[in-house]
């Protein structure tokens, strides 16, 4: 079996859907792996490294597209790769397939198979081919270090000899795996840190970090879906929300926020009102600004000052730190290729697996998966 693994062609995107450790394995497993050159340059892989792993270089997308049976990547396909694909190749990577119908259709026309990364299923057997998780985990992280830059102050409580300076406020709204790293992270700096979320579970964890958790009245058949998921709340729970943040927002030094509902715009929880109230000089960092934003003042890719305070609105944050993100993500990607050929040596694609029929996109022409059909 020969596998691919494309250069990114995203503006800004440093990551990579394989490193020399996954591709060792890949090799002695039996499979041959192709490289595009310079396909790990925004992550510090030259081609020489991937060539000792085992990797054969091709000297562009065209001629790799012509021999790789199975195809990954980062992002989505462009229309140039999926049109150079061979009859029945295999595509796995985040496809974005909810808001990318057009990439959807080209990949069914092509009688490519996909699978959206997006889309693995979150069950326990799935867990090493989670790459939201991992992603999520990295820009929970770099969220932190965005805020501490731009703040202007120290996180730690420090005593020198001129007087002692207290530690920094922090808030964190939604306790995913996000929010989890960016406590995380905020305590390691020395940050004082309060959290939200809707889900009474996530508190302990919150706690577990050294975080303050602000328990909100809602009972948990109301908080989270039979899959651990946040459920939409009433407009009445959100304006209460927001009073209940404004409270601890109007002194905090950093705002991170991430609450998100699987396939909903993000609740808004920091209206214009209460950026006005907080201190000149604070910052919020706005995690879910791809899906609509926590944050009324936060725009995608931009930073804006406004009463003192700087919004934040992060694109692609794990493209920041592109080591970490191509190796974990090329670990959950070995791991999905792992599951479409148990052997390394030839595809062996269970359509009833659960984690196939979750994650697959397109097979035999057709658009497979339930929240598409209407798409193709
Ligand atoms: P997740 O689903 O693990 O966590 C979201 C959390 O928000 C859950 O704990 C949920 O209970 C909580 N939540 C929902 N409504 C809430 C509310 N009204 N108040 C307080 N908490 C609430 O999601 P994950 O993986 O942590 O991602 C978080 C956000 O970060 C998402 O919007 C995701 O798209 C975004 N993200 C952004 C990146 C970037 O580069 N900008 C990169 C990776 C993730």
């Amino acid at each position: 079996m020969k596998v691919g693994i494309l250069k990114e062609r995203t503006q800004y995107e440093r990551r990579v859907a394989a490193v020399p450790e996954t591709i060792s394995k890949m090799v002695k497993a039996g499979t041959e792996v192709l490289v595009e050159t310079g396909a790990g340059d925004g992550s510090f892989i030259d081609d020489k490294a991937f060539e000792a792993a085992g990797a054969r270089i091709c000297p562009d997308a065209a001629s790799l597209l012509a021999e790789a049976e199975v195809v990954i990547k980062v992002n989505r396909p462009g229309n140039e790769e999926i049109a150079g694909m061979k009859d029945g190749a295999v595509f796995v990577g985040f496809i974005g397939a909810a808001a990318n119908p057009e990439t959807v259709k080209a990949l069914a026309g092509k009688g490519v198979t996909s699978f959206a990364m997006e889309m693995v299923p979150r069950i326990t057997r799935a867990q090493r081919m989670d790459a939201l998780s991992t992603m999520s985990t990295a820009a929970g992280y770099k969220a932190v270090l965005l805020a501490a830059n731009a703040c202007g102050r120290f996180f730690p409580m420090l005593t020198t000899a001129v007087g002692s300076v207290p530690p920094a406020k922090a808030i964190l709204i939604g306790v995913g795996v996000a929010g989890l790293q960016a406590i995380a992270t905020a305590r390691r700096l020395g940050a004082v840190v309060t959290a939200f979320d809707t889900r009474p579970a996530a508190g302990e964890q919150a706690k577990s970090l050294g975080a303050e958790f602000v328990a909100m009245d809602v009972d948990h058949s109301q908080a989270e879906d039979a899959g651990g998921y946040a459920k939409e709340q009433t407009e009445d729970f959100y304006k209460q929300e927001q009073d209940l943040i404004r409270k601890h927002s109007k002194d905090a030094d950093i705002v991170i926020t991430t609450a998100l509902i699987p396939g909903k715009r993000a609740p808004m929880l920091i209206t214009e009102e209460m950026v006005k109230e907080m201190k000149p000089g604070s910052v919020i960092v706005d995690l879910a600004v791809e899906m609509g934003g926590n944050c009324v003042l936060s725009e995608l890719g931009k930073e804006v000052v406004k009463y003192g305070v700087t919004v934040i609105g992060p694109a692609n944050l794990p493209s920041g730190l592109p080591v970490h993100s191509s190796l974990l993500y090329a670990k959950n990607m070995l791991a999905f290729l792992n599951l479409i050929s148990p052997d390394g040596k030839g595809l062996n694609i269970d359509l009833a697996d659960d984690i196939i029929k979750g994650s697959m996109v397109t097979h035999s022409g057709e658009v497979t998966h339930p929240a598409f059909k209407k798409q193709g």
